[in-house]
């Protein structure tokens, strides 16, 4: 399968471009497309044979289900029941935002490889000019997972998509780099209090100021079924990752000691440090567009500094995945 890419900005005929991603996904098709946090693989939310074909095209394991995109917070309420007065604060406070809200799906209305056969779906409405449009032209929820391999850093740019997915689907909206840079937060509202399962842009302390007390997954272990996708390896670049406190020092002697032994090493850090083989920046919205390119480079090892107080939570979540909870000593 040829895959084309498609700029959608101001400067360009949008109206053919999103024609076709519209036929694309009414044939059942997958078309990727830039949202706020991370570029998104959607399909129609309703047709499982076209879901399938995200699954296949990620090398998704199908126990872990996915997003479903819709246009606003009316759309939203079609599709799900018992729905919390906290939810409904959250849509007014967050939508269109970084913030996917996990609720009771209306029994028979998504084909069931979205939701991985749970009674709860996933939905969001994102921030996003070029979403926004494909989501009102199409007329239908799209589910959409991130539109990387599954285990590999999500991709915030049109370029990233295209590595992964080359051949497996049709078509890509270009949008350009998305502004975020890392997934939504995602917040299961059927538990009391709601609890967040993925950590993103939208802070606990933000939740909180609109519905009042909040858990983190990790306090809740043990009680409340976590997130599915939680179990698998995640932005994890080809080379060892490993974390290391941000401290001049102990990363210079680090250098040190892998050179020591003929490696050569790639560092993420908010600051210069002219020993590493190779440098690139650790920010949320640069954060996996660093970690592949470091898979562009002969690097044996990746140090990704962090700092000792006060990381960005989402960030740190990210990092400890994707070094599988490795620090360097
Ligand atoms: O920012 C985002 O959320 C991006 C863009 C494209 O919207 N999407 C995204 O999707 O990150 P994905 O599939 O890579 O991550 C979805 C996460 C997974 O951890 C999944 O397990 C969880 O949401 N999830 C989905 N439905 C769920 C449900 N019913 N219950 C618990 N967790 C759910
Ligand atoms: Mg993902």
């Amino acid at each position: 399968m040829e895959t084309k890419t498609v700029l959608v900005d101001g400067d360009v005929n949008n109206e053919g471009s999103y024609s076709q991603a519209v036929d694309y996904i009414r044939e059942g098709q997958v078309v990727a497309f830039p949202t706020e946090t991370v570029y998104g693989l959607g399909a129609d939310a309703m047709n499982a044979d076209a879901v399938a074909k995200i699954f296949e095209a990620k090398g998704r394991p199908t126990d872990n289900p996915l997003i479903v995109h819709v246009d606003s917070k009316e759309t939203a309420l079609e599709f799900v029941e018992e729905v919390s007065d906290k939810a409904l604060q959250c849509m007014d406070a967050f939508w269109p935002g970084a913030l996917t809200l996990i609720m009771h799906a209306k029994p028979d209305t998504f084909a069931t490889n979205v939701t991985a056969g749970l009674s709860t779906v996933g939905i969001r409405v994102p921030d996003h000019p070029v979403a926004l449009s494909l989501l009102k032209r199409l007329k239908q929820p799209i589910a959409a997972p991130s539109a990387n391999k599954s285990g590999k850093p999500s991709p915030t740019l049109a370029e990233h998509v295209l590595f992964d997915m080359n051949g497996k689907i049709p078509f890509i909206l270009d949008g350009g780099p998305t502004k975020v840079g890392i997934e939504s937060t995602v917040l299961d509202t059927t538990s009391s209090p709601p609890v967040i399962l993925r950590p993103g842009q939208v802070t606990k302390e933000q939740l909180e100021q609109v519905i009042g007390t909040v858990r983190l997954s990790s306090e809740t272990q043990g009680n409340t079924p976590k997130s599915p996708g939680m179990k698998y390896a995640h932005y994890a670049p080809s080379a060892p990752l490993y974390l290391i406190e941000h401290n001049s020092k102990l990363i210079e002697k680090a250098i040190d000691h892998i050179h020591g032994k003929s490696k050569k090493i790639a560092v993420l850090s908010r600051e210069d440090f002219a020993a590493a083989d190779y440098l690139f920046p650790l920010s949320v919205d640069k954060l996996y567009d660093s970690l592949r390119k470091c898979d562009q480079t002969d690097a044996d090892l990746i140090l990704a500094c962090v700092l000792p107080e006060g990381e960005n939570a989402a960030l740190m979540n990210r990092l400890e995945k994707a070094a599988d909870h490795k620090w360097f000593s």
